[in-house]
């Protein structure tokens, strides 16, 4: 009997990248209410501890059982503090699945965010034998926009997620 696909657990030289769970509250706290997040990603409306435990278990959770990935909570091998989420979601809206990434601002310009990246790449073609994978991104998002083409994203593309709502760049990664 052949196992179905995983992508919730992922190693790289200097992090680990693991299942979100409810305990990481705090983590979600801060991050989701960065204002980088808010202005790139958008305001998901978690203020409560109750409220993130609610996003993990709508979201990330969801998204594991369903697809077999999703965001992932990214630690730093040394010392486990936990830096970022990165990972693969699937949208109604998207033939292929896409990357999401978002790290805490103590945590850029240190090339994190490019390696968790690089390994969930690596591992979407070499466990879930993926062809394809897309990046959305607000047009003016210039760090997320360099990292996705240092990936080897490419596109000019826009793509609305919902009705009303600005168009994103839409990129594609051959793998
Ligand atoms: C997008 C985001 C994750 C990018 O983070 P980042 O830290 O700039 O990205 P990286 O991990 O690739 O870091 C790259 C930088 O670290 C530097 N760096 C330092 N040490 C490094 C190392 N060991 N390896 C690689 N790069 C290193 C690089 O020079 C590079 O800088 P440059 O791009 O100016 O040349 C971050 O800005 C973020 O969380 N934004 C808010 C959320 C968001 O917008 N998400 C995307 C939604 S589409």
């Amino acid at each position: 009997m052949s196992e179905a696909p995983d992508l919730t657990a992922v190693e790289s030289r200097r992090l680990v990248l693991r299942r979100l769970c409810e305990d990481d509250h705090a983590f979600l706290l801060d991050l989701l209410n960065q204002p980088s997040f808010v202005r790139f990603i958008g305001d998901r409306g978690v203020r409560t501890v109750e409220q993130a435990r609610k996003y993990v278990r709508d979201g990330p959770l969801a998204s594991y059982a369903r697809h077999g990935f999703g965001l992932l909570c990214v630690e730093l091998r040394r010392g486990g503090a936990p830096i970022g989420i990165c990972g693969l979601l699937k949208r109604d809206v998207l033939d292929d699945p896409d990357l999401g990434f978002a790290f805490l601002p103590d945590y850029w310009g240190k090339g994190y965010a490019q390696e968790a990246a690089q390994a969930v790449l690596d591992a979407a073609r070499d466990r879930l034998g993926l062809r394809r994978v897309a990046a959305i991104t607000q047009p003016d998002n210039a760090a997320s926009i360099r990292l996705l083409e240092k990936l080897g994203f490419v596109g000019q593309d826009t793509v609305g997620l919902t009705e009303g709502e600005s168009e994103l760049r839409l990129l594609m990664l051959a793998l």
